[in-house]
């Protein structure tokens, strides 16, 4: 697929149903590696990434099988632990694997996944967390040499919220000798997933919900079954695509719970969001109202993963919205695009803009940069006037299975060439 097409304009109606969530699915699959048995992971996402991450276990040595949404990693050998150089620049994320070769293998060589397009993304809070837990850290030609002679719990307390810095000090405490706890630990639900699938392996985590995590160290660990939960970014996605199209969708197997922030935001713009037990209702107005401030937070703030398509939709928003983002530094690169399609942004240093709601977009070429931004010009491209064509696809499907199948389903002209 390399190409978008989008005839926007058309209200939205009908249902879709959201799929498994992407950011909960990878530390999961990382996870699998501590056990010696098989694991089956329901609910897996059929995305670019989680190919990825299959791809690196079956490198490592595992036996991974999908069968539809369901994939079988069998464990019990794990005889590689040199992650090449593509392993991380192909996907930042697999660094969760840092933790857990760590706690499979002893030691792990891998390159230092650098900056991206969204913002420069350090790993010094891993990599310090893990030094308090015993592993010596080298430089080697090939990266970085991760090693130790035994994990050993720790109290680590970090000094701003990290989704994968926690989560690598997980997968790396459940085996190690002794108790860690974990001050300031990310709250998001992709943790509680994480925790949840650990402790069905035998792992003794508890706290997950509130951002104090205690981790009693285990001999070893069984392969168990688990269901990845629904993507709570993918709903948010077509939830903000039915604001900026206007009309009237049910969200099948949305997270409501995780999403409280994205659906007050939404009702503060006048949409009508109501929970079901298997999904959401979302009801658009005639026209939408600004949000006069917004600031993206951690768990459970405002996503940063949904600032952009948040973005797209107060573009027709009626009055001036400011968006400030607070994690990632980078992430308002879709805005000269969407000025080509005719909004008035303007973008105060790099953590600030400011929107002036405009009547319509008009379609336009543009062209995904990276996979929330990719999405959100979609969202803007449903909304807007005539053809909105999007290039660099293969970065949305890094995170959506099938945007264009799914938005169909709700009656929007998208499809893919
Ligand atoms: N940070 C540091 N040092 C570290 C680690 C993080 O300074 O060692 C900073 C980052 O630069 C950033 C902030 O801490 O400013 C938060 O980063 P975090 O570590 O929480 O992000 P992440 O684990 O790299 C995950 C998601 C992102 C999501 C963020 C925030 C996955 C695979 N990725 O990234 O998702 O935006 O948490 O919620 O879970 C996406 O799905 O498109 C995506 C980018």
């Amino acid at each position: 697929m390399d190409s978008i097409h989008i005839h926007g304009g058309i209200p939205l109606q009908g249902q879709v149903t959201i799929q498994g969530s992407k950011n909960a699915a990878l530390p999961v699959l990382a996870a699998t590696i501590l056990t010696k048995d098989t694991s089956v992971i329901h609910n897996c996402p059929r995305i670019a990434d989680v190919y990825h991450m299959q791809a690196l276990l079956d490198s490592l040595g595992c036996k991974v099988c999908r069968e539809e949404k369901n994939l079988k990693i069998d464990a019990s050998q794990v005889y590689q632990n040199v992650m090449p150089k593509e392993a991380i620049t192909g996907m930042r994320s697999s660094v969760v694997l840092l933790g857990a070769l760590l706690g499979r293998c002893r030691e792990v060589t891998m390159e230092y996944p650098g900056g991206c397009v969204i913002g420069e993304r350090p790993i010094d809070m891993h990599i310090g967390a893990l030094r308090a837990m015993n592993v010596v850290f080298r430089e080697t030609s090939q990266g970085m040499h991760a090693f130790t002679s035994g994990l050993k719990g720790a109290d680590i307390a970090f000094h701003c919220s990290s989704v994968g810095a926690t989560e690598n000090v997980i997968l790396a405490a459940v085996l190690a000798e002794g108790t860690t706890t974990i001050r300031g630990a990310a709250r998001e639900p992709e943790i509680v997933a994480l925790c949840e699938y650990l402790n069905k392996c035998g792992a003794a985590i508890s706290g997950y919900h509130t951002g104090m995590i205690r981790i009693e160290g285990v001999k070893s660990l069984h392969g168990a079954s688990y269901r990845i939960p629904s993507d709570r970014i993918v709903a948010g996605t077509y939830l903000f695509g039915c604001l900026a199209a206007g009309g009237n969708v049910f969200l099948r197997d949305a997270p409501a719970q995780q999403m409280c922030s994205v659906i007050f935001r939404a009702g503060q713009m006048g949409a009508m969001c109501q929970e079901a037990p298997d999904g959401i209702y979302v009801q658009s107005p005639e026209r939408l109202r600004a949000l006069p401030a917004v600031r993206t937070e951690v768990y459970p703030g405002f996503p940063t993963d949904l600032q952009s398509p948040l973005v797209a939709v107060l573009a027709t928003a009626d009055g001036v919205s400011c968006v400030e983002e607070s994690i990632f530094e980078d992430r308002f690169r879709i805005v000269p695009y969407l000025q080509l399609m005719g909004a008035d942004i303007t973008v105060r240093g790099r953590r600030c803009a400011c929107v002036t709601g405009v009547d319509t977009l008009a379609g336009a070429a543009v062209c995904a940069e990276e996979l929330r931004g990719g999405a959100a010009l979609a969202v803007a491209g449903l909304g807007a006037l005539g053809e909105t064509v999007i290039g660099g696809c293969e970065f949305i499907n890094r995170g959506y299975e099938n945007i264009c199948r799914d938005l169909r389903e709700l009656g929007a002209r998208i499809y893919s060439v």
